[in-house]
């Protein structure tokens, strides 16, 4: 069991500070949590800091104080997994509780004494909020800092509103919060933020002889900390320019919005007024579902990380991988692989595809180096790790093999067969198929336990989500190996079982027979995509099958539908009418909407008049009007069912990862936090009495019994 030695010099001891005497009238208040990996600000520190606080008001002699972190992070902000209870509380007994750790940083601000913060690793969120209740901020080269509030729907709330503007000026605050970018030491400085930037190794020091400077009176701290009892000076055009960004978003993610507005408003206030309106203005955005789900989506993740980090303990090492299969999914995959440093064979019949698959990644490796993220002869290296051939020279040295061959059954299961030969009797050999089960493809191979679906995204190199399909035979070591192997690559991996579509575009399927459902009954597709739009998806369903082509998105629906004939049918699917006349979307230009190439070679959206009377044909009833919450309910409760079903069905291990799913892999709306969440945001109660209204529209609106008892019970998917 582990003691805490207390010395002479100790002043104060909590389980995540310590307040100790280092000089005789100096004392460094340093955060140093015990029960977890970072410091950050939950309640037992907050009641800590407030001892120490008044342990430092009680020593007279004190002359000066430094704020520091024994953990390789500063602070890392509030404790997010704390948000949940705390946003619970009435708005103003939240405002109230805000309001009451604000006091704790003011308290701090103003001892009588001068104070700097000794910033060594991040300091994000009320853990710079901390640092700028202080007199002087320095900081290491390595570390980062920033207000990244409004990326978890929420805004500073510990003064970040307050002090910024008053230390930085409004400009700059307005930058930081409303972008809520991490900023590193480059950055930092040139903001007015914070004062020095050191070596890492020196911050300790250099902020302990700042602060003698102070105590000796060569350094004016109370000029400095008069400036946060200033008002802060308006400047028009960076709150015009804010107020224009922040509007854009503000129906779904008000916070940054909200926090421009507080910042215009508490401008000329002192600063305890606006301290108490930040409270305020922060305890009704905490009520906004963006802040629920936005904080929601960090827990998953985390949780994703969690489970990727246990498969990597319990995977095979990949030190070389195999690609069959070239072209631009095959050249983005071995890029992806290559970049984060495993070596790729990739392997084609045709030489053609081998060049297409090289020029991929070829054009890949350009981007980064364009965009300075990458040295050209780090550019050539990596490209040189990738191996085009039309042999199988060298795959049974591959530790893993992935098969990216056509989206044709047969010929799958021929190229995995044949290439099991070439493979080493361990390695894992994974199918990136995004339709075919994973049961059918493994018949035929010896070593089924070794075969793993492996759904890559298109683009690969932008689309974070991987779904690690576990076929019946599908050994635990091979998941987990393909898991580690995904989070290598940088990549989000989901695992789910087999089953028609997997996880996503199962869920996805049920969307697009909402809309197709729609346009029968005689919606006009542009309204559709619109209000779909406005509800927060990136594209509605018309643009998004033109996105993917035409002939794709049928055949997933097609596939996938009668996967699940009992309740999906994609009998007069507007996709299939389209592809039938060559209209495959962006591809070829023509689908939903007509496109054409701007100057900068991107495709522009133009409308194309001729798509009315072509979907005319599957509208007897001829053209309808329909309210946007109708369009919203049509195409959004078909996927919460097929969500639901997923869970029933065990596709997914938990409620996290198919949201989380979902949001990576289909742009689900963030402010919604997946499927899963905005069911619990709606009650399940109402998502049943929703469905009813529907009930004539066939199955997909037939909610499981399983929902319909959880709505009896009042029962949630996430706590
Ligand atoms: N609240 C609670 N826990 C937090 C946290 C926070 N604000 N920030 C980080 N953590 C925890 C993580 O859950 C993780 O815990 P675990 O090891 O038990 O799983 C640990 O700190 C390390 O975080 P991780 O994300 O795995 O490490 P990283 O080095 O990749 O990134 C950060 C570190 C701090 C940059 C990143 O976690 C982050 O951005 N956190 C959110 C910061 C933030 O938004 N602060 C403002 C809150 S208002």
């Amino acid at each position: 069991m582990n003691h805490i030695i207390l010395s002479e010099t100790t002043m104060y001891h909590g389980t995540t500070l310590r307040l100790d005497l280092i000089e005789p009238h100096v004392a460094e208040l340093c955060f140093d949590r015990r029960d977890g990996p970072v410091n950050k600000l939950d309640r037992t520190t907050f009641g800590e800091l407030s001892n120490a606080l008044a342990a430092i008001r009680t020593a007279s002699h004190l002359e000066g104080l430094l704020v520091s972190s024994a953990r390789d992070g500063f602070v890392v902000g509030a404790d997010i997994y704390e948000f949940a209870a705390l946003f619970a509380l009435d708005e103003d007994a939240l405002a109230a509780r805000i309001r009451g750790y604000t006091a704790i940083f003011t308290a701090l601000e103003d001892l009588p004494l001068p104070i700097v913060s000794a910033i060594n690793g991040v300091a994000l969120g009320g853990g710079f909020e901390l640092a700028l209740a202080t007199d002087y901020r320095v900081m290491a080269d390595a570390a980062r800092v920033g207000l990244p509030e409004v990326g978890l729907g929420i805004m500073p709330g510990y003064g970040g509103t307050v002090r910024l503007p008053r230390i930085a000026g409004m400009a700059c605050a307005l930058d930081w919060i409303v972008s809520g970018t991490q900023r590193r030491a480059d950055a930092a400085p040139d903001a007015g933020a914070v004062d020095l930037v050191v070596p890492q190794d020196r911050v300790r020091d250099v902020a302990l002889a700042l602060l003698r400077e102070a105590i000796a009176g060569r350094e004016d701290w109370r000029a400095r900390r008069r400036r946060h009892h200033q008002p802060v000076v308006v400047d028009p055009a960076a709150l015009e320019a804010a107020r224009l960004v922040t509007a854009r978003q503000a129906a779904h993610y008000p916070a940054a919005s909200a926090a421009v507005e507080l910042m215009a408003k508490s401008a000329s206030a002192s600063r305890d007024a606006a301290l108490t309106l930040e409270s305020q203005a922060f305890a009704a955005i905490a009520k906004s579902q963006a802040a629920a789900s936005l904080a929601g989506l960090f827990i998953n993740d985390q949780l994703l990380k969690k489970k990727a980090k246990n498969d990597s303990a319990h995977g095979r090492p990949v030190g070389k991988v195999a690609i069959l299969g070239a072209g631009i999914m095959g050249g983005g995959i071995a890029y992806q692989s290559a970049l984060r440093g495993t070596p790729v064979i990739m392997k084609d019949i045709a030489q053609h595809a081998l060049d297409i698959g090289m020029a991929e990644a070829g054009k890949l490796l350009d981007k980064q180096v364009a965009a300075g993220r990458l040295t050209q002869a780090k550019a050539d290296l990596v490209k040189k790790t990738i191996t085009p051939q039309l042999h199988y020279d060298g795959v049974d040295q591959a530790d893993l093999v992935i098969e990216a061959v056509v989206e044709d059954q047969a010929i799958k299961q021929a190229v995995l067969a044949e290439v099991e030969r070439h493979c080493g009797p361990d390695a894992v050999l994974a199918s990136n198929t995004s339709s075919l089960s994973i049961t059918a493809l493994a018949r035929g191979l010896r070593r089924p336990h070794n075969f793993v679906g492996m759904h890559f995204f298109n683009p690969v190199p932008a689309m974070a989500l991987v779904e690690v399909i576990r076929g019946p035979h599908t050994s635990g070591e091979a998941v987990a190996t393909t898991v580690a192997y995904a989070a290598a690559m940088g990549k989000t991996p989901i695992v789910v079982q087999d089953c028609p579509g997997f996880l996503v575009n199962r869920i996805l399927t049920a969307y697009l027979l909402g809309f197709a459902g729609l346009i029968q009954d005689g919606a006009d597709f542009e309204q559709v995509d619109a209000a779909l739009e406005a509800f927060g998806w990136p594209m509605g369903p018309a643009y998004l099958q033109d996105v993917i082509g035409m002939d794709t998105a049928r055949h997933v629906v097609e596939i996938i539908a009668a996967g699940y004939p009992d309740r999906m049918s994609a009998a007069d699917n507007p996709g299939s009418l389209l592809a039938d006349a060559g209209r495959l979307g962006q591809k070829n230009g023509l689908g939903f909407y007509r496109y054409e190439t701007d100057s900068k070679g991107k495709a522009r959206k133009l409308a194309a008049a001729d798509t009315h009377a072509l979907l005319a044909r599957l509208q007897p009833g001829g053209p309808r009007t329909f309210g946007a919450a109708e369009i919203v309910d049509r195409t959004m409760l078909p996927m919460l069912i097929e969500a639901a079903l997923c869970m029933e069905n065990g596709v997914v291990d938990s409620a996290a990862e198919l949201d989380m799913a979902l949001i990576l892999g289909l742009g689900f709306p963030r402010y919604l936090g997946g499927p899963l969440r905005y069911a619990d945001f709606l009650g399940m109660h109402t998502v049943v009495k929703r469905c009813a209204i529907y009930a004539d529209d066939g199955a997909l609106y037939r909610p499981t019994a399983r929902m319909i008892e959880m709505a009896a019970a009042s029962h949630t998917y996430f706590a």
